[in-house]
């Protein structure tokens, strides 16, 4: 039916107007380049534009799709994109944080809400989800993807597609996800943002490109390809990523559009002038071309000059209008316009419910010393202190397009609405930010005042929060990154918190006084010094609208802490890249500086906190790994199960982590690959077996040949609480 409908509706059509199909503009209402579209009205009723993103609103979304629906020749309806990345109106944390919860249900949950509120705004395809590989927190977009872990960032991924697509995209309240950015973007050499990405294909296929197909098998309806070379090539031009891999090998059905202006800029990769890279990228199989126009300028003359075919620029205008007719436009182009639902639908208390738990539930807890936390709900006076505890803006983090961060609830009023305001709590900004003003100008952009700044001087800031401080029972110091310290274009060389907060620490840690930091990041940070002489460390990412009334519920036990981490945090930035499915190598480490190994004399090679790492505030203990057999053969089940039991005061949740070892292969394997995990929940004194069913499918990885199978011998099951505490089991598996 919808091979019939495109075919004759492409049919009617001039080679002009399936070269606008493959236009996407916008109107600069969120920009992240240089260039916006101009005359986008003329160009959408001359049927010289396919979508148009980053409008949203009901009346200003029909307007525009009157243009096309009312004004063009053949009516085509627009698709209508934006950043939707966690939340629409609704924020959630950050995806960094969302990934920290090991909850799948919660994690589709916030896109099917993003969705939601996006489709109540006239919204059909959100940018989103972004399922790059990062290992190295330099790179300030770690923030927007589920950490390092290819196995788990498939899961998150397929999570995030069921999600914002439904049952079926026709329906009113789904969106299709563009699935980004294709592809590994997130290797970018030094963290540094836009750079060079250089690796081998194994690596591609063993560590970075599992979570692109894990969205393709989700069904996924549109990839977005990324700035960075792939073998040289400019992924938006490189066939054999976006034609050979992602369509010939994964059977991916969906369309590709390019990143902002990423056509235009394999010209300043070297790849030629705009028509000869346009030319490239319609041929590698890009269908659409964001923002840059090069489509638009030099197609017909490449047609005409023999460069490209009317066949390459037909399947092209194919796969955009199939996305149309999967999500219904044809049927109905104004199905996510209904100004009732805009009204109805969108910041909705369910919504902001969900936004709360999700936050709470993405928390982790890095340090507890003395089971400071949680606090006491009466009878202690807090000392509320730092630059991020009474700031809403910065509650929501990276990439909010249409989030209202006045609407958010800061970690001060969240802690004011569990304890009133009856005196036992103080606040003092304590510092800035940050003093650096080069730093501070740069997280300003496009004119957009990101940080506020006390014109206070710090010592005044200072001497008060350490006043408030002594006065106190308790601190709690509100510090870390702001809202533009991570996300696009925002890598760091340095990735401490900065300067005049780490003064500030350092002076009410003199007080004596029992230290809790809530700590907002973008990305893992260097906290050796935190460790070392904070009490307490409660790691909150950027949590979202209900920001503090999500914090304020962790830190006085209305809810216990569950969170791991899903990407290292390493010791020094020098330790970079550092993730815990490295390889052994032929020098192993064996836990000290010894000459000759591989190793560093200054620092030790073990991360601050690991992969899978998170406290809670009561303590859980395994047994030994039970094996329903040590010997198997061919497609046999290998069943491993632990008791877990909760051995300390609060009733909590605990994620059960599974990971194989391969320790003799052909290649040279990881030292272990998480493979599956449980959340499980125990009141105290409780305990629960689990069992998980191992399969040869997860023994599976990419050979020399890239042929993905596995190789009989031993192999070593650990499960446990993080990538570092296991318990271990061994098997002899043949084929
Ligand atoms: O979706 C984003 C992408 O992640 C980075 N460049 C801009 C795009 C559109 O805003």
């Amino acid at each position: 039916k919808m091979d019939a409908f495109v075919s004759g509706l492409m049919k009617k059509m001039t080679v002009d107007e399936k070269i606008g199909q493959l236009n996407l503009v916008t109107v600069g209402r969120a920009t992240t380049g240089a260039v916006v579209n101009s005359n986008v009205e003329a160009g959408i009723k001359n049927g010289n534009i396919g979508g148009v993103f980053g409008v949203w609103g009901t009346e200003y979304v029909q307007k525009i799709q009157d243009l096309a629906v009312k004004n063009s020749r053949l009516h085509i309806p627009l698709i209508f994109g934006l950043d939707v990345i966690h939340g629409h109106r609704t924020i959630f944390p950050i995806p960094l944080g969302m990934s920290a919860t090991w909850d799948m249900g919660l994690i589709q949950e916030s896109a099917q809400i993003a969705a939601k509120e996006a489709t109540a705004e006239g919204l059909n395809w959100v940018f989103s989800p972004m399922v790059d590989i990062a290992r190295d927190p330099r790179w300030g977009r770690i923030s927007e993807g589920s950490g390092e872990d290819p196995w788990y960032g498939g899961q998150v991924a397929a999570a995030m597609v069921k999600g914002y697509q439904g049952s079926s995209m026709t329906n009113a309240d789904a969106v299709m996800a563009c699935v980004k950015h294709f592809a590994l973007y997130g290797g970018a050499e030094a963290g540094r943002e836009y750079n060079t990405v250089d690796m081998s294909r194994i690596k591609m296929y063993q560590d970075y490109l599992p979570p692109y197909k894990a969205a393709v098998d989700a069904g996924a309806g549109s990839f977005m390809s990324s700035f960075n070379t792939v073998d040289g090539i400019p992924a938006t031009g490189n066939k054999w990523l976006l034609t050979d891999l992602l369509r010939k090998q994964w059977g991916f059905k969906g369309f590709v559009v390019s990143d902002y202006t990423a056509v235009n800029e394999m010209s300043n990769h070297g790849l030629g002038d705009l028509q000869t890279v346009s030319a490239l990228a319609l041929k590698a199989g890009l269908d659409m071309d964001m923002v840059g126009e090069g489509f638009l300028k030099t197609l017909k003359k490449s047609l005409k000059e023999g460069k490209v075919t009317q066949a390459e620029i037909d399947i092209a205008c194919r796969r955009v209008l199939e996305a149309k007719y999967k999500l219904g436009l044809f049927n109905n182009p104004y199905k996510s316009i209904d100004p009732e639902r805009e009204k109805t639908d969108v910041m909705t208390p369910a919504n902001l419910q969900a936004s709360r738990k999700i936050a709470e539930h993405s928390f982790v807890l890095l340090k507890n010393a003395n089971q400071v936390l949680p606090l006491k709900k009466s009878g202690t006076k807090i000392a509320v202190v730092g630059p991020l505890a009474d700031d809403k803006r910065d509650m929501l983090g990276t990439w909010v397009v249409a989030g209202e961060w006045e609407k958010s609830v800061s970690v001060l009023e969240g802690i004011h609405h569990i304890v009133g305001n009856n005196g036992t709590v103080t606040y003092a900004k304590g510092s800035n930010i940050t003093e650096d003003t080069m730093f501070m100008n740069r997280l300003n952009y496009f004119g957009q005042q990101m940080v506020s700044i006390d014109k206070r001087s710090s010592d005044d800031m200072l001497n008060e929060a350490v006043k408030n401080a002594k006065d106190a029972d308790v601190v709690v110091a509100v510090v870390g990154e702001s809202q533009s310290m991570s996300g696009e274009s925002s890598s760091r060389s340095d990735i401490s918190i900065p300067e005049s907060q780490e003064r500030m620490l350092k002076a009410l840690a003199k007080t004596g006084k029992p230290l809790v930091i809530v700590l907002f990041n973008g990305r893992p940070l260097t906290l050796t010094w935190e460790d070392e002489h904070a009490d307490a460390i409660l790691d909150v990412w950027a949590p979202g609208t209900e920001a503090g009334n999500a914090v304020a519920e962790v830190l006085f036990g209305n809810y216990n802490p569950a969170g791991k981490l899903t990407a290292t945090f390493p010791r020094s930035v020098g330790q970079i890249p550092i993730y815990y499915n490295h390889k052994n190598t032929g020098r192993p480490y064996s836990g000290g500086p010894t000459k000759f190994k591989s190793n560093y004399l200054d620092i030790s090679n073990d991360p601050l906190y690991p992969f899978g790492y998170g406290l809670s505030y009561t303590t859980f203990s395994y047994s030994d790994v039970k094996l329903n057999k040590t010997n198997l053969k061919g497609n046999e089940t290998l069943t491993a199960t632990v008791t877990v039991t909760n051995t300390g005061k609060y009733e909590g949740e605990e994620v059960v982590q599974l990971y194989v070892s391969d320790p003799v292969a052909s290649i040279s394997r990881s030292v272990q690959e998480l493979k599956n995990f449980k959340k499980i929940n125990l009141k105290p004194g409780e305990k629960q077996d689990v069992t998980f069913n191992i399969t040869p499918a997860d023994l599976k990885f990419y050979n020399s040949r890239l042929q993905y199978d596995w190789e009989p011998g031993e192999f070593i099951i650990r499960v446990g609480t993080s990538s570092v505490d296991t318990h271990m089991a061994k098997v002899n598996w043949s084929k």
